[in-house]
């Protein structure tokens, strides 16, 4: 099949690799050039600096002769004439912090998107094909969508939902073998295109192939996330803080024992200093909003999202309050700045207002080391006279005064060593429990441990 994606972000350019994969013809057009240069580069490196995804670059590189990139729109109006379905994936970011979903964004793909699909085919529009929304909006946006359309008098189109569920870092694997493809839909023709889109999932046993109409496709997306934001909120303002209060209740003993009933999962039972990303909070804003602007209350969605704020704010704080620590003039390491591990993203990731509390507090110097987001980072904050970006784990520890674990990169785990094999003894400050194997070794040694999950521990 012939496929268009208009965005090429996380969503837009992996599933467009993933169609790629199933055999379509996919074309993807973005209006940020340098993305779509590097993107369409098909060097493995200048690929990963744009979009740090396992097995992206092997995709894209594979199926070059499938996928073909591009910012020129006249390329866009080509491709329509043979169309058979587009795939809006856009941001849909939330406004200022009313919680209401910023549609501009969308809004402004698809009049352009409108104004070629009259042309099409000559201006007959002979070609039936569907527009697919991937984006997270809010539950009514198709009505908004088959608004602009018709203002524009396209004919021969059907409307879709079809929510995105990839976990970043997971993206490519998670698509390949996804656990369910929702496809909201108001009539057969549009279920049979999308049957055809999704063939071989729709054929395979392990997926729920799950056809609905297209609101419900928008409601699920968002209850689903805020379901799984609540999921963390109760891990890190419940669990975890019953774990920081009673010294002798461990957190890794409390995962065990509620993880082994099946009733409760395994899910979101790590506990962190914050929730992240670029859904989970907006889209649960979104959601209060929605239900607000109908006359709902919203307090549990609301207290969900306070929940998350407040971890991070209780983390940074305890630094102070239990060990006396004095921020100022001090030299600060903090590893990780993506919001979490296997991904470059840093949207909404906890450093980024971790940098900005050490700057109000006053800090000598912040020692910024992340295997793979620097670049993004370093956008938002440039190194300066009290930023300083390193190559290594090593060289932000060393000196340092206090040691801040944010993000779950796997190869942190080794930090408790490095911080040992050195003379001075900094607060570490474990935002993600990552070194909870050596707290005591951690204590023994001399330093203070202040952990998500925990109660100071100290000599
Ligand atoms: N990232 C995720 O993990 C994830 C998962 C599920 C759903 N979603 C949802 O999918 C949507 C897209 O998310 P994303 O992470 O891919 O966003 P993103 O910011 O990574 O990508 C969006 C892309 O759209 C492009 N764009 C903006 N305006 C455009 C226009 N007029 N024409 C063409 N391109 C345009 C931007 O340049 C950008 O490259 C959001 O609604 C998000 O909530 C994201």
């Amino acid at each position: 099949m012939h496929l268009l994606y208009i965005g090429a972000g996380f969503v837009g350019s992996c599933s467009a690799a993933v169609s790629a994969d199933s055999g379509h013809q996919a074309l993807v057009f973005d209006i940020d050039q340098v993305k779509i240069q590097k993107l369409s580069s098909k060097n493995r490196e200048q690929i990963e600096s744009c979009l740090y995804e396992d097995g992206l670059a092997d995709l894209l590189i594979r199926h070059q002769d499938r996928i073909d990139f591009t910012t020129d729109y006249r390329k866009v109006e080509e491709c329509l004439d043979t169309c058979d379905a587009v795939f809006l994936c856009l941001p849909t970011p939330e406004i200022g912090e009313t919680g209401e979903s910023n549609l501009t964004y969308y809004t402004t793909a698809l009049e352009q998107l409108s104004e070629a699909l009259t042309k099409r085919n000559s201006g007959t529009q002979s070609k039936r094909l569907v527009i697919i929304n991937k984006s997270t909006v809010p539950i009514d946006t198709v009505d908004l969508t088959e608004t602009i359309l018709k203002k524009h008098a396209v004919q021969n189109v059907g409307v879709v939902s079809n929510p995105e569920f990839l976990v970043e870092g997971k993206a490519i694997q998670g698509s390949l073998k996804p656990d369910r493809i929702v496809v909201g839909a108001w009539n057969e023709d549009d279920f049979l295109v999308m049957r055809r889109i999704y063939q071989r999932f729709y054929d395979s046993p392990n997926v729920e192939y799950i056809e609905v109409n297209p609101k419900e496709a928008a409601a699920g997306k968002l209850l689903a996330n805020y379901y799984l934001f609540n999921k963390l909120a109760v891990c890190y303002d419940v669990i975890g803080r019953t774990c920081e209060t009673f010294p002798e209740v461990r957190f890794e003993h409390i995962r065990r024992i509620l993880t082994s009933d099946n009733r409760i999962g395994s899910w979101g039972f790590y506990n962190s200093l914050y929730a992240g990303g670029s859904c989970f909070i907006k889209d649960a804003r979104s959601l209060s909003h929605q239900l607000q602007t109908k006359g709902q209350e919203a307090v549990l969605v609301n207290e969900t999202y306070l929940a998350n704020k407040r971890q991070l704010e209780l983390f940074l704080s305890r630094a102070e309050k239990e060990a006396k620590f004095d921020w100022k003039g001090k030299t600060i390491a903090l590893l990780g700045t993506a919001f979490k591990r296997d991904t470059n993203d840093i949207r909404n990731s906890p450093s980024i207002d971790i940098v900005r509390f050490l700057q109000e507090k006053q800090v000598e110097a912040i020692r910024i080391y992340d295997p793979s987001a620097r670049e993004m980072f370093e956008a938002l904050f440039p190194a300066n006279e009290t930023i300083q970006y390193v190559g290594h784990e090593m060289e932000a520890i060393v000196t340092a005064d206090c040691v801040v674990v944010a993000t779950d990169w796997p190869q942190f785990r080794g930090v408790a060593d490095m911080i040992l094999g050195e003379k001075s003894r900094p607060l570490v400050m474990d935002g993600r429990r990552m070194l909870q194997h050596r707290y005591d070794d951690l204590v023994a040694a001399g330093c203070a441990v202040i952990a998500v999950g925990s109660p100071l521990l100290k000599h």
